[in-house]
């Protein structure tokens, strides 16, 4: 199995970083991405006194006087869900246990050599049950031709930016999805070969179908060819958000303005939802039977975000974005202007819009949303653990 870790690791000397450099070109590790630093145990300290630290966090200390008490310090300043892997100067079974009981995952006497590098990182998340899972992002247009798949894939690559990860992003609209035409792809296969059979679909065959923008983003596209009426089996959808989000740091989910079992189970799991509506009354009744549909089915998660896009100030067929949110009662997230120029460029170039305009307000507006979303600008609440039933891969 080919691993997906982010791992950064801040080492006391060259030799331990070339073990590591040596255990990232692995065939297990070769997706993962490896950061170096010198500095050891205090550096990495300072480091993450003010940025979150990564899935897997490698340390090394030379001293044995002052492991400890570094590492409570590292463990003030650790988030949850980071593993850490300590490589020390002694071995010594006792020092060993201490740490794992401290909650540090690993122990490695110094020195290490490659193999026991991979097979520690590897280990640590070789339980399934264990493995890191990207959050899900479900984004949904409030009715046909609100920018909802424009901004579900600007997003997802503002996003892979970002994070400098593996992003997936899934189109949904197994007929008329655009995400082949949006980013000029070459996708041999496709979302509804995924669908077609859920009892085969794994990590490789995933692979197969998506189709890759760039190093940091895979789209598994729609066919978009009027065809695949198929409907979704919520299962089979399940399935493969459950095993994309094994394989990224982040999945959205381009869901068409259809109101389906699947599309219902997908949106009250999300980690986010993100509901992009043009402010007009349609689109104010929609979105307000949709926020009061979820809302029971979303207690205690993050609420569903509003994006407010084609906004026209002023024009008598729209209603104000003011107006519009202080009738939901919700602030909007981005207010988005109609800018065909902006968009049509975009589209007839087939890029996103950080590329074809990197600064402007719109671009910029949406890389925020896209950090927040990503999880890695402000932690939010989880949903609590416990319960069954579709879409379990949220509980967890
Ligand atoms: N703010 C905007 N200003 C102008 N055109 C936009 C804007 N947002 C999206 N569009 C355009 O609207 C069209 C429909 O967008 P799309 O993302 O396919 O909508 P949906 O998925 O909601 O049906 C596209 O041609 C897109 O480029
Ligand atoms: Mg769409």
């Amino acid at each position: 199995m080919a691993y997906r870790l982010t791992i950064e690791a801040f080492c006391s000397g060259p030799d331990t970083a070339e073990a590591l450099r040596a255990a990232a070109l692995d065939r297990q590790l070769a997706k993962s991405r490896l950061s170096l630093a010198e500095g050891g145990l205090a550096a990495a300290i300072g480091h993450y006194a003010d940025l979150p630290t990564p899935q897997v966090l490698v340390v090394e200390e030379t001293d044995p006087a002052l492991l400890r008490a570094r590492l409570d310090q590292l463990a003030e300043v650790c988030v949850a869900g980071t593993k850490v892997v300590v490589i020390g100067p002694t071995n010594d079974i006792r020092l060993y246990r201490e740490l794992m009981g401290k909650g540090v995952a690993d122990y490695l006497p110094a020195p290490v050599a490659p193999r026991q590098l991979v097979d520690s990182l590897t280990g640590l998340f070789a339980d399934p049950a264990s493995a890191p899972r990207a959050r899900v992002v479900a984004c949904w247009g409030a009715r046909g031709g609100t920018g909802s798949s424009t901004i579900a894939q600007n997003l997802a690559w503002a996003a892979s930016r970002h994070l400098g990860e593996q992003v997936i992003l899934i189109d949904l609209d197994l007929a008329f999805g655009t995400s082949i035409l949006a980013f000029n792809l070459d996708a041999k296969q496709s979302v509804a070969d995924a669908l077609a059979n859920p009892e085969r679909l794994d990590e490789v065959l995933m692979d197969r179908c998506m189709a890759e923008y760039d190093d940091h983003l895979q789209v598994l596209a729609a066919p978009g060819d009027g065809r695949s009426r198929a409907a979704i089996a919520p299962d089979a959808l399940e399935h493969m958000v459950e095993l994309a989000s094994r394989m990224a740091a982040l999945v959205v989910l381009d869901i068409p303005h259809v109101w389906d079992q699947w599309s219902e189970a997908a949106l009250a799991a999300a980690d986010e939802v993100v509901i992009t509506a043009i402010p007009d009354f349609a689109c104010l009744r929609d979105t307000k039977m949709l926020l009061e549909l979820l809302s029971p089915r979303r207690q205690g998660m993050v609420q569903p975000r509003l994006v407010l896009n084609r906004a026209e100030n002023g024009r008598k067929a729209q209603l104000s974005a003011k107006d519009f949110a202080e009738t939901l009662k919700v602030e909007p997230a981005l207010v988005i202007p109609a800018d065909p120029a902006l968009f049509g460029e975009a589209a007839t170039e087939a890029r996103m819009l950080g590329e074809v305009a990197a600064g402007h307000k719109t671009s910029q507006s949406l890389a925020q949303l896209a950090a927040a979303l990503s999880g890695k600008a402000a932690p939010p609440a989880r949903k609590p653990s416990g319960g069954k039933g579709l879409f379990g891969w949220l509980r967890r």
